[in-house]
C-alpha cells in the first residue's frame, strides 16, 4: 500500500506573514502523518520559517534548487544550503520552471541526483502540453520526460522520490483532466519506471495528479488506482480548502 500524498504548490503566492497565519490555521487539522503526506511548498525566502512551526503533521518542501553544490550562478540556491532549512521535499522540473526559466530533461536529473546527495526528496514533475495530447503525442513525452529524468538513478533511491503527473493544459486553467485520462498517464509512467526498475519499485513509487485540483474533484482522482495524490497549485492557498483536500485524499 502506497501512503497517499497532499502537496500544495504555492508558487510566488503569500508573504511571511499569510504563510505564518496559514500554518497556524492547519496545524492540529491535518491528518497524522502515518494516514497520509501533507506537504506544503513554499518560497525559498520563508522556508526555514514554515520548518519551525509547522506542526507534526506537515512536511515542507522548496519549489526548485541548483543542481551545483557551489559556484557563479547568482541568485541561486544550492542543495546543501536548502538542507540546512530543514525541508523534506523539492518540486523539480514544474512546467512553469521548463517554461519561464528553461529546465530542461537534463537538468531535472542533474537536480534529482544532487537533491537525493543531499537528503532532499524530488517530486519530479512531467506532463504534455495541449498541442502535444492533441496530436496524440503524451506518451512519447512522458516516455522521453521520464527516462531522463531517471537516467543513472538507484533503484534504491526511488523510495525517496515522487513523480507528478500535471498535463500543462490543465495547470491553474480550471480544466481538470477527467479522472479516466489521469489515472491513464499515471498508469503509463508506472509502466516507465516498471520497464526500467522491474515491477516491485513501479508498484512501490507513488505518483501524483496535478492541474486544477480542488475540493470538489479530489476525491474521484484519488479512487483512482494509479493515483496516489495531488500536488495542488490554486486550492492548497486557503487553509480550509487544504485541509479538506488532505482529509479526502485518505
Ligand atoms: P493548479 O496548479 O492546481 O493551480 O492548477 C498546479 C501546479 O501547478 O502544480
Amino acid at each position: 500500500m502506497r501512503k497517499p500524498v497532499m502537496a500544495g504548490n504555492w508558487k510566488m503566492n503569500k508573504t511571511r506573514d499569510e504563510a505564518l497565519e496559514f500554518i497556524y490555521a492547519v496545524s492540529d487539522k491535518l491528518p497524522s502523518s502515518d494516514k497520509l503526506d501533507s506537504i506544503i511548498c513554499a518560497p525559498a525566502i520563508i522556508l526555514r520559517d514554515l520548518v519551525k512551526r509547522k506542526g507534526s503533521a506537515l512536511k515542507i518542501g522548496a519549489q526548485n534548487v541548483h543542481y551545483a553544490e557551489s559556484g557563479a550562478f547568482t541568485g541561486e540556491i544550492s542543495p546543501a544550503m536548502l538542507s540546512t532549512t530543514g525541508v523534506d521535499y523539492v518540486i523539480l522540473g514544474h512546467s512553469e520552471r521548463r517554461a519561464y526559466y528553461n529546465e530542461t530533461d537534463e537538468t531535472v536529473n542533474l537536480k534529482i541526483k544532487a537533491c537525493l546527495n543531499n537528503e532532499l526528496k524530488p517530486i519530479v514533475c512531467c506532463g504534455e502540453s495541449l498541442e502535444e495530447r492533441e496530436n496524440g503525442s503524451t506518451h512519447a513525452v512522458l516516455e522521453r520526460q521520464i527516462t531522463l529524468a531517471f537516467e543513472e538513478i538507484k533503484p534504491t533511491d526511488l523510495a525517496n522520490i515522487i513523480i507528478a503527473y500535471e498535463p500543462i493544459w490543465a495547470i491553474g486553467t480550471g480544466k481538470v483532466a477527467s479522472a479516466e485520462m489521469a489515472d491513464e498517464a499515471c498508469g503509463f509512467i508506472r509502466s516507465l519506471i516498471r520497464k526500467q526498475y522491474g515491477a516491485v519499485y513501479a508498484e512501490e513509487i507513488r505518483i501524483l495528479y496535478g492541474g486544477s485540483v480542488s475540493t470538489k474533484s479530489v476525491s474521484e482522482l484519488m479512487a483512482q488506482p494509479n493515483i496516489d495524490g495531488g500536488l495542488v497549485g490554486g486550492a492548497s492557498l486557503k487553509a480550509d480548502s487544504f485541509i479538506e483536500l488532505c482529509e479526502k485524499a485518505i
